[in-house]
Protein backbone atom coordinates (compact mmCIF):
# COMPACT_ATOMS: atom_id res chain seq x y z
CA UNK A 1 0.00 0.00 0.00
CA UNK A 2 2.39 2.34 0.88
CA UNK A 3 4.40 1.61 -2.22
CA UNK A 4 1.86 2.27 -4.44
CA UNK A 5 0.88 5.46 -2.67
CA UNK A 6 4.10 6.58 -3.04
CA UNK A 7 4.49 5.30 -6.61
CA UNK A 8 1.22 8.44 -7.08
CA UNK A 9 2.75 10.76 -5.19
CA UNK A 10 6.16 10.55 -7.68
CA UNK A 11 4.02 11.32 -10.61
CA UNK A 12 5.69 14.15 -11.82
CA UNK A 13 3.27 17.02 -13.48
CA UNK A 14 3.39 16.88 -16.92
CA UNK A 15 3.34 19.27 -19.61
CA UNK A 16 1.56 17.87 -23.04
CA UNK A 17 1.14 20.75 -25.63
CA UNK A 18 -2.10 19.65 -28.19
CA UNK A 19 -0.59 20.15 -32.22
CA UNK A 20 -4.34 21.54 -32.52
CA UNK A 21 -3.78 24.51 -32.20
CA UNK A 22 -0.49 24.50 -33.90
CA UNK A 23 0.83 25.86 -37.63
CA UNK A 24 -0.07 22.62 -39.86
CA UNK A 25 2.06 23.76 -42.62
CA UNK A 26 5.15 23.84 -39.99
CA UNK A 27 4.49 20.93 -38.18
CA UNK A 28 7.77 20.32 -37.05
CA UNK A 29 9.15 23.25 -36.67
CA UNK A 30 6.28 24.04 -34.00
CA UNK A 31 6.73 20.97 -32.45
CA UNK A 32 10.72 21.24 -32.23
CA UNK A 33 9.99 24.90 -30.66
CA UNK A 34 7.81 22.75 -27.38
CA UNK A 35 10.45 20.27 -27.66
CA UNK A 36 13.20 22.38 -26.63
CA UNK A 37 10.79 24.08 -24.59
CA UNK A 38 10.02 21.40 -22.08
CA UNK A 39 7.27 20.02 -23.07
CA UNK A 40 7.02 16.23 -21.94
CA UNK A 41 4.33 14.74 -24.08
CA UNK A 42 2.82 15.85 -27.37
CA UNK A 43 -0.99 15.47 -27.57
CA UNK A 44 -2.53 14.48 -30.77
CA UNK A 45 -6.20 15.47 -31.13
CA UNK A 46 -7.54 12.87 -34.31
CA UNK A 47 -11.22 13.88 -34.54
CA UNK A 48 -13.36 11.88 -37.19
CA UNK A 49 -16.63 13.96 -37.83
CA UNK A 50 -19.27 11.80 -36.03
CA UNK A 51 -18.00 12.01 -32.04
CA UNK A 52 -17.45 15.11 -32.59
CA UNK A 53 -18.39 17.84 -35.77
CA UNK A 54 -15.00 17.82 -36.80
CA UNK A 55 -11.91 16.08 -38.67
CA UNK A 56 -8.32 16.35 -38.09
CA UNK A 57 -5.87 13.64 -38.37
CA UNK A 58 -4.93 10.42 -38.94
CA UNK A 59 -1.98 7.67 -38.41
CA UNK A 60 -0.04 9.56 -41.27
CA UNK A 61 0.38 12.38 -39.31
CA UNK A 62 1.25 10.39 -36.41
CA UNK A 63 4.09 8.30 -38.23
CA UNK A 64 5.72 11.64 -39.43
CA UNK A 65 5.65 13.26 -36.15
CA UNK A 66 6.88 10.08 -34.56
CA UNK A 67 10.06 10.66 -37.25
CA UNK A 68 10.79 14.38 -35.88
CA UNK A 69 10.40 14.51 -32.40
CA UNK A 70 11.47 12.72 -29.17
CA UNK A 71 8.81 13.12 -26.92
CA UNK A 72 6.12 10.54 -26.02
CA UNK A 73 3.02 10.77 -28.28
CA UNK A 74 -0.24 11.10 -26.46
CA UNK A 75 -2.86 9.94 -29.14
CA UNK A 76 -6.45 11.01 -27.68
CA UNK A 77 -9.25 9.35 -30.17
CA UNK A 78 -12.04 11.59 -30.71
CA UNK A 79 -13.65 8.79 -32.79
CA UNK A 80 -16.42 6.21 -32.91
CA UNK A 81 -15.50 2.67 -33.06
CA UNK A 82 -11.88 3.24 -32.33
CA UNK A 83 -10.93 -0.61 -32.03
CA UNK A 84 -10.66 -0.43 -35.86
CA UNK A 85 -8.19 1.92 -35.81
CA UNK A 86 -5.98 1.97 -32.62
CA UNK A 87 -3.29 -0.90 -33.94
CA UNK A 88 -2.86 1.84 -36.78
CA UNK A 89 -2.00 4.39 -34.13
CA UNK A 90 0.59 2.11 -32.39
CA UNK A 91 2.06 1.11 -35.95
CA UNK A 92 2.82 4.74 -36.86
CA UNK A 93 4.11 5.34 -33.12
CA UNK A 94 1.33 6.76 -30.68
CA UNK A 95 3.05 5.53 -27.18
CA UNK A 96 -0.30 6.19 -25.30
CA UNK A 97 -3.55 5.68 -26.69
CA UNK A 98 -6.77 7.32 -25.17
CA UNK A 99 -10.30 6.44 -26.09
CA UNK A 100 -13.54 7.85 -25.12
CA UNK A 101 -15.59 6.09 -22.86
CA UNK A 102 -19.03 7.45 -24.64
CA UNK A 103 -17.56 6.12 -28.01
CA UNK A 104 -17.15 2.01 -25.95
CA UNK A 105 -19.57 -0.07 -25.20
CA UNK A 106 -17.15 -2.92 -24.36
CA UNK A 107 -14.56 -0.07 -22.88
CA UNK A 108 -12.33 -2.74 -21.24
CA UNK A 109 -11.77 -4.98 -25.06
CA UNK A 110 -10.84 -1.38 -26.00
CA UNK A 111 -8.24 -0.53 -23.20
CA UNK A 112 -7.08 -4.52 -22.87
CA UNK A 113 -6.49 -4.21 -26.79
CA UNK A 114 -4.32 -1.31 -26.42
CA UNK A 115 -2.28 -2.56 -23.68
CA UNK A 116 -1.79 -5.59 -25.91
CA UNK A 117 -0.44 -4.09 -28.54
CA UNK A 118 2.23 -2.24 -26.78
CA UNK A 119 1.04 0.98 -25.67
CA UNK A 120 -0.45 2.67 -22.60
CA UNK A 121 -4.14 2.90 -22.27
CA UNK A 122 -6.15 5.66 -21.42
CA UNK A 123 -9.79 6.71 -21.09
CA UNK A 124 -11.44 9.91 -21.61
CA UNK A 125 -14.55 11.13 -19.76
CA UNK A 126 -16.92 13.89 -21.79
CA UNK A 127 -17.78 17.06 -19.34
CA UNK A 128 -20.96 15.30 -18.78
CA UNK A 129 -19.94 12.01 -17.80
CA UNK A 130 -19.74 10.85 -14.78
CA UNK A 131 -17.03 9.05 -13.42
CA UNK A 132 -18.22 5.92 -12.29
CA UNK A 133 -17.98 4.75 -15.32
CA UNK A 134 -14.32 4.15 -14.90
CA UNK A 135 -15.27 1.75 -11.78
CA UNK A 136 -15.18 -1.83 -13.44
CA UNK A 137 -11.89 -0.60 -15.40
CA UNK A 138 -9.85 1.22 -13.06
CA UNK A 139 -6.62 -1.96 -13.23
CA UNK A 140 -6.83 -1.76 -17.33
CA UNK A 141 -6.06 1.91 -16.87
CA UNK A 142 -3.08 3.88 -17.75
CA UNK A 143 -4.48 7.41 -17.87
CA UNK A 144 -7.65 8.99 -17.41
CA UNK A 145 -8.26 12.42 -19.52
CA UNK A 146 -11.04 14.46 -17.88
CA UNK A 147 -12.68 16.77 -20.38
CA UNK A 148 -12.74 20.43 -19.47
CA UNK A 149 -14.41 21.56 -22.54
CA UNK A 150 -16.70 19.29 -25.23
CA UNK A 151 -14.14 17.76 -27.32
CA UNK A 152 -14.32 19.02 -30.74
CA UNK A 153 -12.32 22.53 -31.11
CA UNK A 154 -9.30 24.40 -29.66
CA UNK A 155 -9.71 27.57 -27.48
CA UNK A 156 -12.90 27.01 -26.13
CA UNK A 157 -13.49 27.90 -22.12
CA UNK A 158 -12.44 25.64 -19.34
CA UNK A 159 -16.05 24.05 -17.78
CA UNK A 160 -15.42 24.38 -13.91
CA UNK A 161 -17.12 21.35 -12.97
CA UNK A 162 -14.06 19.60 -14.07
CA UNK A 163 -12.34 20.47 -10.94
CA UNK A 164 -14.69 18.63 -9.07
CA UNK A 165 -14.52 15.89 -11.54
CA UNK A 166 -10.30 15.62 -10.98
CA UNK A 167 -11.38 15.16 -7.40
CA UNK A 168 -13.66 12.60 -7.88
CA UNK A 169 -11.72 10.29 -10.36
CA UNK A 170 -8.43 10.69 -8.02
CA UNK A 171 -10.44 9.16 -5.68
CA UNK A 172 -11.43 6.10 -7.27
CA UNK A 173 -8.11 5.61 -8.72
CA UNK A 174 -7.21 4.93 -4.90
CA UNK A 175 -3.36 4.40 -4.39
CA UNK A 176 -2.72 3.50 -8.21
CA UNK A 177 -0.55 5.62 -10.49
CA UNK A 178 -2.45 6.09 -13.12
CA UNK A 179 -2.08 9.08 -14.94
CA UNK A 180 -4.76 11.74 -14.66
CA UNK A 181 -4.92 13.96 -17.31
CA UNK A 182 -6.79 17.28 -18.13
CA UNK A 183 -7.66 18.42 -21.28
CA UNK A 184 -9.58 21.99 -22.66
CA UNK A 185 -9.14 25.65 -21.94
CA UNK A 186 -6.32 25.00 -19.32
CA UNK A 187 -4.39 28.22 -19.20
CA UNK A 188 -1.08 29.13 -16.68
CA UNK A 189 -3.90 30.67 -14.21
CA UNK A 190 -5.64 27.32 -13.55
CA UNK A 191 -2.68 25.16 -13.35
CA UNK A 192 -2.16 25.26 -9.63
CA UNK A 193 -6.01 24.69 -8.43
CA UNK A 194 -6.35 21.51 -11.24
CA UNK A 195 -2.91 20.16 -9.48
CA UNK A 196 -4.44 20.61 -6.53
CA UNK A 197 -7.42 18.15 -7.45
CA UNK A 198 -5.32 15.77 -8.68
CA UNK A 199 -4.32 16.66 -12.03
CA UNK A 200 -0.54 15.30 -13.23
CA UNK A 201 -1.06 15.86 -16.74
CA UNK A 202 -1.75 19.44 -18.19
CA UNK A 203 -2.86 19.14 -21.62
CA UNK A 204 -2.96 23.53 -23.59
CA UNK A 205 -3.73 24.01 -27.09
CA UNK A 206 -4.33 27.26 -27.74
CA UNK A 207 -2.75 28.62 -24.38
CA UNK A 208 0.64 27.48 -25.97
CA UNK A 209 0.73 27.66 -29.97
CA UNK A 210 -1.47 30.85 -29.49
CA UNK A 211 1.36 32.57 -27.80
CA UNK A 212 4.57 34.34 -30.13
CA UNK A 213 6.81 32.25 -27.47
CA UNK A 214 5.22 28.62 -26.47
CA UNK A 215 8.80 27.78 -24.51
CA UNK A 216 7.72 30.91 -22.00
CA UNK A 217 4.21 29.42 -21.12
CA UNK A 218 5.53 26.19 -20.70
CA UNK A 219 7.97 27.58 -18.20
CA UNK A 220 4.90 29.46 -16.35
CA UNK A 221 2.73 26.44 -16.24
CA UNK A 222 5.40 24.44 -14.58
CA UNK A 223 6.15 27.03 -12.41
CA UNK A 224 2.40 27.49 -11.35
CA UNK A 225 2.30 23.47 -10.34
CA UNK A 226 2.40 23.46 -6.43
C1 LIG B 1 -10.50 19.49 -27.66
C2 LIG B 1 -9.17 18.77 -27.73
C3 LIG B 1 -8.13 19.46 -26.97
C4 LIG B 1 -7.77 20.82 -27.53
C5 LIG B 1 -7.40 21.71 -26.39
O1 LIG B 1 -11.46 18.79 -28.33
O2 LIG B 1 -9.28 17.46 -27.23
O3 LIG B 1 -6.94 18.68 -26.82
O4 LIG B 1 -6.73 20.78 -28.45
O5 LIG B 1 -7.22 22.99 -26.89
P1 LIG B 1 -7.34 24.25 -25.93
O6 LIG B 1 -6.24 24.11 -24.92
O7 LIG B 1 -7.15 25.40 -26.86
O8 LIG B 1 -8.70 24.20 -25.29
ZN1 LIG C 1 -7.32 16.35 -26.67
Amino acid sequence: MTGRRLRYKSLMVKIAPSILSADFAALADDVARVEAGGADLLHVDVMDGRFVPNLTIGPVVVEALRKRTRLPLDVHLMMVEPERYVADFVRAGADMVTVHVEACPHLQRNLAQIRDLGARAGAALNPATPPDTLAYVLDDLDLVLVMSVNPGFGGQSLIPSAFDKLLRVRALLGDRPVELAVDGGVKVEHVRRLVEHGATVLVAGSAIFGQADPASVIAAMRSAAP
